[in-house]
């Protein structure tokens, strides 16, 4: 049986620009929202888009956890604490979970261009503490923008891994590997999400500024692969 990317919230901009960059690479994508027949009308879409031997599926986030290998997170931050408590119960144990989530302060009304204070010290620390042991977790994609995964073209963004659990931390390597254009760097420890989590906003800020779409980060002086 082939593995399965579960892709919560993946009705969304960034989630369905993340799951069709995995089921054209081929991967098992489930798309999981708050009401079924929304992911069902977006993993429809997504198999029109790619062609009949794309794996999509759509159904609610809870089934979507229950059956995966690989969850990535892709709800706004103000809905992350209320689904992971309603996700605390179904995780299967050896699930990795990914989490793209990053604290705009506009998901409470304010700028994009800001994030807000997380108690933890990132969106990606509060995602660790209500996961249950048994889920690793890696945060990745935050600066990569759903734009650009939308698109057909390779896109041009380093992807920073932050993770404290090694197989976490691999199976996201692999994940950025099947976007064509991107590479995976790693970032170290989960605790450096506070610093790839604010970029975003300051991406967000410079799309405004140069009104594009699509800014990204690369860096220089690293290996190519
Ligand atoms: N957009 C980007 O370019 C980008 C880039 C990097 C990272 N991210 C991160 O990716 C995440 C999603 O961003 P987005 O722009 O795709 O957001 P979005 O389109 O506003 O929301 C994504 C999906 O989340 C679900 N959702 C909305 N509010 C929710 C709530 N309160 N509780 C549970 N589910 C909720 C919705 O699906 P249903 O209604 O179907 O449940 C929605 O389609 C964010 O954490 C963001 O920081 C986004």
């Amino acid at each position: 049986m082939t593995r399965k990317i579960a892709i919560l919230g993946g009705t969304g901009a960034e989630g369905s620009g993340l799951a069709f960059r995995m089921a054209k690479a081929g991967e098992h994508v489930l798309i999981g929202s708050r009401e079924a027949g929304r992911a069902q009308e977006t993993a429809r879409l997504l198999r029109e888009r790619i062609g009949d031997a794309a794996q999509v599926e759509g159904t609610d986030n809870p089934s979507a956890t229950a059956a995966c290998d690989i969850a990535i997170l892709t709800v706004p931050f103000s809905g992350v604490v209320p689904l992971l408590k309603q996700l605390k119960n179904v995780w299967k144990p050896g699930t990795i979970a990914i989490d793209t989530t990053v604290p705009l302060a506009a998901t409470v009304g304010g700028a994009a261009t800001r994030v807000l204070g997380v108690w933890q010290g990132s969106a990606a620390e509060q995602t660790k503490e209500l996961l249950p042991l048994g889920v690793s977790l890696a945060a990745a994609f935050q600066n990569l923008g759903a734009e650009v995964l939308a698109g057909d073209a390779p896109v041009d963004c380093d992807v920073l891994v932050c993770s404290d659990d090694e197989k976490a931390k691999q199976v996201a390597f692999e994940l950025v590997g099947k976007i064509p254009g991107a590479r995976a760097l790693n970032g170290g420890k989960l605790e450096n999400a506070r610093i790839v989590e604010s970029l975003t906003a300051l991406l967000i800020g410079l799309n405004m500024r140069y009104k594009v779409h699509g800014a990204g980060i690369r860096f220089t002086g690293l290996p190519l692969k």
